[in-house]
């Protein structure tokens, strides 16, 4: 069933010295309940700003953006939509608002008028799904990234969307915070039925994902599982983006004449495709 759906969606930003910029071109996707769709691109091919029509943050200069069926052209629908669809932006320090991981969880439900008693349990279970209920009395700038960003996440959750769209939102970290926040949302996602969007540079989290779409000046150009759009590597190189590290070295054996499949996305896959034609040459 589908969550959203973008049918045609252009969008020029309006610069009162210069002519319109295009960001987007005629990109119509939808979104499905409960799917895991990963968005790559280049640098300013639009991602981020498709990922504002989402919650009508910005609204298209042709076409339409539905979510649920309430069209975002409908600024009475703005509440319901920025309730179904939660954001997550690449720095939590832009997102986390109050002093103590608590209350700062609590904000957002606050701010729509739920119960007091009804926020605490909304805290609880927040927190608990990022895994970070043990340190719900913890000053908030004492965390490290990874934890910053996963009370970030916490903090959208306790809103209950329907679906998380989050903006490359391991860019600023570590590569532990980055493991801790990928294996959050990968969990939300496969535990919970949380609707996710993800966009990203590291190509080792889109292969996480149900579904790759592949921005290029604004507009789709590759669209399909992990392991498809993964497997043209000269495709996703002419638009200036990698394959995640083990679709590398398959391909470039597979250059070299070793048999080996073209759809390999992990290290996992990478051993077993490796070990069976070893294997298969002794
Ligand atoms: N507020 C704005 N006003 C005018 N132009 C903008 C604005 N925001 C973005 N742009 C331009 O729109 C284009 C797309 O930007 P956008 O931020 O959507 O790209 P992106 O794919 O998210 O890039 P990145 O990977 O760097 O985050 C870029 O050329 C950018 O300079
Ligand atoms: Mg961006």
């Amino acid at each position: 069933m589908e969550l959203l759906r973008t049918q045609n969606v252009s969008f020029q930003y309006e610069n009162p010295e210069e002519l319109p910029l295009s960001v987007l071109r005629d990109v119509s996707l939808t979104v499905r309940r409960g799917e895991f769709l990963a968005v790559l691109g280049h640098n300013g091919s639009g991602k981020s700003t498709l990922a504002k029509h989402f919650n009508a943050m910005l609204l298209p200069t042709t076409g339409a953006v539905w979510v649920e069926n309430l069209s975002t052209a409908d600024e009475s629908h703005w509440l319901d939509i920025r309730r179904t669809v939660g954001m997550v932006l690449q720095n939590p320090d832009n997102q986390l608002v109050s002093t103590i991981v608590e209350e700062d969880v609590a904000f957002g439900p606050e701010n729509l008028g739920v119960e007091p008693s009804e926020i605490a349990v909304r805290v609880n279970e927040a927190l608990r799904l990022v895994d970070m209920l043990d340190y719900r009395d913890h000053a908030v700038h004492k965390l490290s990234g990874g934890q910053k960003q996963r009370v970030a996440i916490a903090g959208v959750l306790a809103m209950h969307p329907d679906c998380l769209v989050l903006d490359e939102p391991t860019a600023m970290l570590d590569p532990k915070g980055r493991r801790e926040v990928m294996d959050t949302v990968r969990r939300l996602n496969r535990e919970n039925g949380m609707t996710v969007v993800l966009i990203t540079h590291y190509m080792e989290e889109a292969a996480m994902a149900d579904r790759v779409l592949v921005m290029e000046e604004g507009e789709i150009v590759r669209e399909g599982a992990p392991s498809e759009v993964f497997s043209q590597v000269e495709q996703l190189r002419a638009v200036q983006l990698d394959v995640p590290q083990p679709t590398e070295l398959c391909y470039e054996l597979r250059r070299r004449g070793v048999q080996l499949p073209p759809d390999v996305l992990t290290v996992e896959q990478a051993v077993e495709a490796l070990a069976a034609e070893w294997e298969g040459s002794l």
